[in-house]
């Protein structure tokens, strides 16, 4: 990957080739700037890299046009950010049906919401908005909202970055959890020891590429 700079193109990724199946999990670290979040950015068709190919399930989403693209993301791939990004005005509830308001009336979106915020351990925070959750169970109801569409593709960028040493270790297990549970593939960025520990397949990004 090469992003434009004002004295010529700057690479980013070079050479980096990576397979994982359903189920299959990877936990990438690096320093900053190595380009963790541009690896997420591709392999979540957010960005199409200037040479190389992503497949999932066989489909290449550079290859789609632009509203398919948008379908594409919405419904195979789901993202947890270092922060929640949660809309402030709306619901636990609601913040994760956000995602089901763009694809087809689907009338168990519901049902389904509510039973991953009872997963993530929020059953009785439902009707809760964002300012009256703790940093942890705000990024929970993130979580539930990256599952809500059953993404094939889970990714997550230093998704505990900004909790505490607790609420990490909640959101790390809930997340390996219901990997384990929906096996989708799942991509971690984390510069959290104790997170990548648990994590049976670690690799480092470095000079742009991928070393185990
Ligand atoms: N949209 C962009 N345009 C130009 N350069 C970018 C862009 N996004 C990232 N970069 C550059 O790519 C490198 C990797 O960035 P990033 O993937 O965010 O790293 P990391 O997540 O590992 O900290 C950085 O040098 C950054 O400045
Ligand atoms: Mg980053």
């Amino acid at each position: 990957m090469q992003y434009p700079g004002p004295e010529g193109p700057v690479s980013v990724l070079d050479g980096v080739s990576l397979a994982l199946a359903p189920g299959e999990s990877l936990c990438v670290m690096g320093p900053s700037g190595s380009g963790k979040s541009t690896l997420l950015a591709i392999l979540g068709a957010l960005e199409t890299p200037t040479s190389g190919t992503v497949t999932l399930a066989g489909e290449d989403p550079a290859r789609l046009p632009e509203k398919d693209l948008a379908a594409f993301r919405n419904r195979r791939v789901g993202f947890v950010f270092q922060d929640h990004c949660l809309l402030p005005q709306l619901t636990a509830l609601e913040n994760v049906l956000v995602p089901t308001l763009v694809a087809a009336p689907d009338s168990t979106a519901p049902q389904r919401a509510r039973e991953l915020l009872e997963a993530v351990g929020l059953g009785s925070r439902l009707a809760h908005r964002p300012a009256q959750l703790s940093g942890g169970e705000k990024q929970r109801v993130a979580l539930a909202r990256a599952l809500v569409m059953h993404p094939a593709l889970v990714l997550c960028d230093e998704p505990t970055g900004n909790l505490d040493a607790r609420s990490a270790e909640t959101v790390g297990s809930l997340l390996l959890e219901l990997h384990a549970k929906h096996r989708s593939i799942l991509v971690v960025v984390t510069h959290s020891t104790e997170l990548a520990a648990r994590f049976p397949s670690r690799a480092m990004l470095k000079d742009g590429r991928l070393v185990a």
